[in-house]
């Protein structure tokens, strides 16, 4: 294994309402509970730029350019301060989201996933492993409330689908997919059995 830091990396993705805050507090209890260290975060984080991000959800949307730079920012700020510090700590960091959400979200507003990706691994450490919680999207506007013929659910469901497609481009011999479309128990299984069988190869 090639790594250049002591701690492990584990970061859930996946489109709203796959349940990826969910899996990922309860991973976190269950590794704490053998006694492991474990950092749990998420992005956008609770700085001042990921508040700003989660402000102008209800607030009014930013610009794509302005928003994609605030992205960035925050996750900057968040690696040099938490992330980076917590795996040379030799920590387990658990993200709810990382740098692939960027690459689908704002992929879906005219960026190019490619080009996010790069700029990101330039000061962002690459995941051990990347659980993406795979969801059929009708499903998923089911579960955060969209209804058909409701406001802008139109909209909703087309930028949905293009994250959904962009999560499913990404290959890398860390990407994991769990089925989410079953119950929690059955989620949560599914993750820790590809934690442990990661887990049980480190040193
Ligand atoms: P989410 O985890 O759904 O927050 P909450 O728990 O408050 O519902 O994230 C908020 C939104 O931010 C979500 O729709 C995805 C979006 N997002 C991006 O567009 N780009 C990014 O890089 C990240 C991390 C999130």
């Amino acid at each position: 294994m090639n790594r250049s830091y002591p701690g492990v990396l584990i970061v859930f993705e996946g489109i709203d309402g796959t349940g990826k805050s969910t899996q990922a507090r309860l991973l976190a209890d269950a590794l704490r509970a053998e006694d492991r260290r474990v950092i749990l975060s998420r992005e956008p984080t609770d700085g001042a730029f990921g508040q700003r991000l989660r402000a102008s959800a209800t607030s009014g949307r930013l610009s794509p350019e302005e928003e994609l730079q605030l992205f960035l920012q925050d996750r900057r700020e968040h690696v040099e301060t938490l992330i980076e510090p917590a795996l040379a700590g030799g920590e387990i960091v658990i993200l709810d989201r990382y740098y692939f959400s960027t690459m689908a979200y704002q992929g879906a507003r005219g960026f190019d996933p490619a080009e996010i990706r790069r700029v990101n691994e330039e000061f962002a450490p690459r995941p051990d492993l990347l659980l993406l919680l795979d969801l059929p999207v009708e499903t998923a506007l089911e579960r955060i409330g969209v209804r058909d013929g409701e406001g802008n659910e139109f909209e909703q469901r087309e930028s949905l689908s293009q994250c959904s497609d962009i999560f499913h481009s990404i290959r890398n011999e860390f990407v994991r997919l769990i089925d989410a479309d079953q119950a929690v128990e059955s989620i949560q299984q599914a993750v820790r059995a590809e934690v442990d069988d990661f887990l049980s190869q480190c040193p």
